[in-house]
């Protein structure tokens, strides 16, 4: 299996594939792991998702078998959205709830809820054959909006503002460089690119 050689990838070290089919998620890690150096190949494999209450044990399956399938060192990325006065509501079901209800149907679940903080959580999980699934995790905590706002992004993006942002946009009103300074997924990706970067 020429194409799966994968001590070739592992000493090359610089190349990391991402096993996903949502380009966006693609396109804002890749930007992330450019900042150290890391090039980023967008492995377009259907990796199981089991049903989990943590999205870490989430992760770490799809990349299992992710690899499983392809036989290369990668990642895959899992999020989860956590609304405070819905008890963490729909966290690790937040694919199934963006799918059935969407971001219309949390904005009316959110109606006449007054405290609005929410956080995005995503766990990264690299798979290889040296080591079991090794996880890692970013979060940012932030608000639902009462409406949605802007164009950019997927998901929840229109109905999520990070805190720390004077700017007080939600993530669909940002561009990826922008996104990137603040989102889940990025700090959950310079985890992982600090510990690449020193181990391989
Ligand atoms: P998954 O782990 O990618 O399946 O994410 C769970 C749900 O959260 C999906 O419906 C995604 O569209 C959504 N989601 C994941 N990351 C983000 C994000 O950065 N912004 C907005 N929605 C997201």
């Amino acid at each position: 299996m020429k194409e799966h050689n994968v001590s070739a990838y592992s000493l090359e070290g610089k190349v990391v594939f991402f096993a996903t089919r949502n380009f966006h998620k693609f396109n804002e890690a890749r930007h992330v792991l450019a900042e150290f150096k890391i090039a980023t190949a967008m492995l377009s494999v259907e990796a199981i998702e089991i049903q989990n209450d943590s999205i870490e044990n989430i992760a770490k399956a799809s990349a299992t078998d992710a690899f499983k399938k392809t036989g290369l060192p990668l990642i895959v990325e899992d999020d989860g959205l956590f609304i405070e006065a819905l008890n963490g509501f729909p966290g690790p079901y937040s694919s199934y709830v963006y799918k059935t209800l969407g971001t219309k149907g949390i904005l009316k679940l959110m109606e006449k809820i007054e405290k609005r903080d929410a956080s995005f959580h995503s766990v990264v999980a690299f798979c290889s054959p040296k080591l079991n699934p090794k996880t890692f995790h970013g979060e940012i905590g932030g608000e639902i909006t009462t409406q949605e706002r802007g164009d950019h992004g997927f998901g929840f993006d229109p109905i999520f503002k990070p805190s720390n942002n004077s700017y007080c946009k939600t993530f669909a009103e940002m561009n990826t460089q922008r996104k990137n300074k603040f989102s889940h997924r990025a700090k959950a990706l310079r985890g992982f690119a600090k510990w690449y970067k020193s181990v391989w």
